[in-house]
C-alpha cells in the first residue's frame, strides 16, 4: 500500500511526560525500513504540527490540557483525512491516545462506514463530563461518537462515530460511569475474560466478520497498554494481565488476512518508561505484522 506515516507528539492527553518522544522511537526502531521491506510505499514521513486553540482550562476542571489537546486533535484530523482522500493507509505514531479524536472524526469524515478495532487495557470512552482523572485520552472514543466535549474538542460539528461500529479487545479498566455508557451505547467490548474465554483468535475473527457482513473497512486503534506489562513497560498507564506478544501478533496476523486494515493508530508509547527499547521495538514487530510480515506462507484464510 502507499502509506502516510503521521507523528503526533502529544502528551498533553495524559498526566505523566515522555510521550511526546513516541513518533522519533518509532522511528528509531526502524518502523519505516519495516514497513519499506513488506513492499509498502511511504508517502509522506512527518510530524505535524498542532493548531494554536485558546480554551479555558479551568473552566472544564479536572479536565486539563483542553486548548493544547483541541489542537493537535484538529491538525490529526485534517492530515488523517487528507491521506485517506488520497487513497493513502495513514499510519498515525502518538503522541498519547487523545489524537484518536482526531483519526476517528477524519474516518467519519471521508470513509463513515469504517469498523473499528480498539486494542487497549481501557475503552477511553469517558466524556468531559464524566473524566475523573481529568486525562484527555481517556475520552476519545466517546467524543468522537458525539458524547459530551466534541463540540469543544473539534470546535464546530463531526459526523458521529456509530458506537455500534466498534469493537473493543483487551479491556481490564473501566471507571463505573464509562462502564454505564458503554453499554447504553452499544458498544462491543472484549474485556480479558473473553480474550482468556474464547481466545484471541476468536474475538478477532468475530470482528472481522461483522465487518465482512457490513461491507465495512478496519481501522486499528493499539495502545501500548494492550499489551501486557511485562513484554511492554513503556506505557504511564500499565493494567497487569494484559495481551501476549503472541495474543497480539496474531490479532495482527488476522487482521491483515482480512485485506480490509485501511489506517492504523500506534499510540501511548512513552520511551522515557522503556527498557532499552523493547517496547518499541515490538509495538514496530506488531505494526509488521498488521501490514503483511509472516513467518511462513499460509493458506488462505476464510472467515
Ligand atoms: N479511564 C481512565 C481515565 O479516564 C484511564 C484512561 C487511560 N487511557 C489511555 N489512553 N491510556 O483516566
Ligand atoms: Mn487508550
Ligand atoms: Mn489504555
Amino acid at each position: 500500500a502507499t502509506m502516510s506515516v503521521l507523528g503526533a507528539p502529544t502528551e498533553t492527553g495524559t498526566y505523566r511526560r515522555g510521550c511526546i518522544m513516541g513518533p522519533a522511537a518509532y522511528r528509531t526502531a526502524g518502523l519505516i525500513e519495516s514497513l519499506r521491506d513488506l513492499g509498502h510505499v511511504i508517502a509522506e514521513d512527518r510530524d505535524l504540527v498542532p493548531d494554536t486553540v485558546e480554551i479555558d482550562d479551568a473552566a472544564h476542571a479536572p479536565a486539563h490540557g483542553v486548548g493544547a489537546t483541541a489542537g493537535w486533535v484538529r491538525a490529526v484530523r485534517r492530515a488523517f483525512a487528507q491521506a485517506l482522500a488520497r487513497g493513502n493507509v495513514p499510519v498515525l505514531l502518538g503522541g498519547d491516545h487523545s489524537i484518536a479524536a482526531g483519526s476517528l472524526a477524519a474516518l467519519m469524515d471521508v470513509a463513515p462506514g469504517t469498523h473499528i478495532v480498539w486494542l487497549d487495557a481501557h475503552p477511553d470512552f469517558n466524556t468531559i463530563e464524566t473524566t475523573m482523572s481529568g486525562n484527555l485520552h481517556g475520552i476519545p472514543v466517546a467524543i468522537a461518537s458525539g458524547l459530551p466535549g466534541a463540540d469543544l474538542i473539534y470546535g464546530g460539528p463531526i459526523t458521529p462515530l456509530d458506537p455500534r461500529q466498534i469493537t473493543m479487545i483487551g479491556i481490564r479498566s473501566v471507571d463505573p460511569d464509562e462502564r454505564k455508557l458503554l453499554k447504553s451505547h452499544g458498544v462491543t467490548v472484549h474485556d480479558m475474560r473473553d480474550v482468556d474465554e474464547f481466545g484471541m483468535g476468536e474475538l478477532i475473527r468475530r470482528a472481522i466478520r461483522r465487518a465482512v457482513e457490513a461491507g465495512a473497512r478496519l481501522h486499528v486503534s493499539l495502545d501500548v497498554d494492550f499489551l501486557d506489562p511485562d513484554v511492554a513497560p513503556a506505557v504511564g498507564t500499565t493494567v497487569p494481565g494484559g495481551a501476549t506478544v503472541r495474543e497480539a501478533h496474531l490479532a495482527m496476523e488476522l487482521l491483515h488476512e482480512s485485506g480490509l486494515v485501511a489506517s492504523l493508530d500506534l499510540v501511548e508509547l512513552n520511551p522515557f518508561l522503556d527498557e532499552r527499547g523493547r517496547t518499541a521495538t515490538l509495538m514496530v514487530d506488531l505494526a509488521a505484522s498488521l501490514f503483511g510480515r509472516t513467518v511462513m506462507d499460509r493458506p488462505t484464510t476464510t472467515w
